[in-house]
């Protein structure tokens, strides 16, 4: 998938090293549900070769380089939980956004989801901009879990249903496929 400025790719196991530098830079990791600290190559490489059924995961790509992951756990009922990093020499140019309206036009148009929601921890104030730039409406506080800080905190949670074109879109899509 591309963007103006970026590509989402299915990630490789080539791809296992730049993740644990990236993910396992501790402003990245403190901020993740389930990036440990510190972060092997070794774990990182078992993540990308053991993704859950269903999950959908990209690479986010730019200027060839990857700079970051975004993607979404479906539950089986139409709602898909979505998540991003981006590495820090990245931060604050708008990729985070940019690949994940992407990400969530691709959930809407072609993956049958119906509602996204999203999770940040209430000291991660930059998430906190990036949901409400995607459009998402805050649905009030609750507790996560913090592989890196091993520990539960206190977390915001958001919710973004489809909006009615992509819901029109997808049942064309349907149509012209049957
Ligand atoms: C959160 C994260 C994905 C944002 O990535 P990014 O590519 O820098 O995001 P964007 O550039 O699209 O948007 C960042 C926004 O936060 C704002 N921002 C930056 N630092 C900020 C701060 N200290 N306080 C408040 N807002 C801040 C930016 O100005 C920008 O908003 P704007 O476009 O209105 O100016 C990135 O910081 C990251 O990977 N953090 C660690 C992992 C993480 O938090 N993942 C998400 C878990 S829910």
């Amino acid at each position: 998938m591309k963007t103006a400025r970026l590509t989402l790719r299915p990630l490789n196991t080539a791809d296992a090293s730049r993740i644990a530098v990236l993910g396992g830079d501790w402003d990245v990791a403190r901020m993740t549900g389930r990036i440990p600290y510190p972060y092997t190559a070794e774990q990182a490489l078992h993540w990308v070769s053991d993704l859950a059924e269903g999950e959908v995961v990209f690479g986010i790509e730019h200027a060839g380089s990857l700079i970051g992951i975004c993607g979404f756990s479906p539950d089986g009922n139409g709602s898909a939980e979505i998540g991003y990093w981006i590495g820090r020499p990245f931060w604050g140019q708008g990729f985070a956004t940019e690949a994940s309206q992407a990400l969530m036009s691709y959930g809407f148009n072609k993956a049958g989801v119906k509602r996204f929601t999203c999770c940040h921890f209430t000291d991660n104030t930059q998430s906190a901009r990036v949901a409400r730039k995607l459009g998402f409406r805050s649905l009030g506080p609750c507790t996560g879990w913090s592989e890196a800080r091993n520990a539960h905190l206190p977390t915001q949670t958001y919710e973004r249903h489809r909006p009615w074109t992509s819901a029109l879109k997808s049942t064309a899509m349907k149509a012209l496929a049957s």
